[in-house]
């Protein structure tokens, strides 16, 4: 068996290494214009020319959760696509979202700048119920993350394309309960796969059904959200800020107002991080899956766009 690696921004010697220890019997490349054709192919962002040159490819493995990218070029007609599937990220998106919300409910950003200031001083405890979390995107990642914030007593709710049973999570499904979601909602949560459906879904009136005070944590893709609706809304104080992990570019160019904004919070994609040895094994594993014919999980459909 014969697997062609190709992630662009990945350094590609310890996944070499790592896929040829989980799959001894397979012959591992880094991929080049040229290269002998593979049956399966582990990437990240390639070129069009990589799939153009590999049509007889039959598993093509992104070391993602998110297929955005790879969905936008031409793939082979006969490859199953697969993504990560989870892989250690629902537990890093998790804590990631936790400490936003938690951070913003207990006004700790308030408390560093009093700190600093060398000022002790108490604020008002809020009351939990008037916190409702809306996670959109009840998947791999959104369900851990809703049942987390389930557990710190936050009122949760979901939405989703179909409806979901998750203890603890007031579910809401499809276009036709959008705004019903959106109006018991104030931290929202964005966690949707980029689609045709999804693309520009924060925006300016989406954002202003959310209960007044709203905060906005998007750790999905940067183009779910229109940047200037959501800096409209937290000028206009109808949102209190928001969490922004992933942006329209990235890095994000050092003059967007963004970085600058006092109650924007910036990190650099980094919620959840691709861990490579627990994706290694994974990938291993569905490949030994596919070629015992066994049926595995995360297979994605492109019609559908995720
Ligand atoms: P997933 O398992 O595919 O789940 C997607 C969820 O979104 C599902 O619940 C799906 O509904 C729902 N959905 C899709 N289209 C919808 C629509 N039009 N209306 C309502 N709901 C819709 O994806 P995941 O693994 O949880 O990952 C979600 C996204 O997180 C990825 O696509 C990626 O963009 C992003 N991500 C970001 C980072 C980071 O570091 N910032 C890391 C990993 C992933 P159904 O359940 O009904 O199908
Ligand atoms: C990261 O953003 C991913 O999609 O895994």
């Amino acid at each position: 068996m014969r697997i062609s690696f190709c992630c662009t921004d990945t350094k590609a010697e310890p996944w070499l290494q790592g896929l040829r220890a989980a799959l001894p019997d397979a012959s591992v490349e880094l991929w080049s214009a040229g290269a002998p054709p593979a049956d399966h192919a582990v990437v990240w962002a390639p070129p069009q020319a990589f799939f153009d040159e590999q049509p007889q490819l039959k598993g093509v493995f992104n070391i993602g959760a998110g297929v955005d990218a790879l969905l936008k070029l031409r793939l082979p007609p006969l490859a199953t696509v697969v993504r990560l599937d989870d892989a250690g990220m629902s537990v890093q998106m998790a804590e990631y979202v936790c400490h936003a919300v938690i951070r913003h409910f207990r006004e700790f950003g308030g408390y560093e700048a009093d700190v600093k200031a060398g000022k002790w001083s108490y604020r008002k405890p809020r009351a939990r119920a008037a916190f409702p979390v809306g996670v959109m995107g009840l998947g791999v990642l959104g369900e851990r993350v809703a049942k987390a914030l389930a557990q710190f007593e936050f009122p949760v709710l979901g939405w989703s394309r179909s409806s979901k049973a998750i203890a603890g999570v007031r579910s809401f499904a499809g276009a036709a309960q959008l705004a019903d979601f959106l109006a018991a909602t104030k931290v929202l949560v964005c966690l949707l796969p980029l689609t045709p459906d999804t693309r520009d879904i924060l925006r300016f009136d989406t954002l202003s059904q959310l209960q007044p005070g709203g905060y906005v944590i998007n750790v999905a893709r940067g183009s779910h959200l229109v940047d200037e609706d959501l800096i409209a809304l937290i000028d206009s104080g109808h949102l209190a800020g928001a969490t922004l992990d992933v942006f329209r570019t990235e890095p994000l160019p050092l003059d967007h107002p963004f970085w600058q904004h006092p109650k924007i919070t910036v990190t650099p994609h980094t919620s959840a991080r691709t861990l490579r040895d627990e994706s290694i094994a994974q990938i291993a594993d569905k490949i030994m899956a596919l070629a015992r014919g066994q049926p595995i999980a995360g297979i994605v459909e492109p019609v559908r766009g995720y």
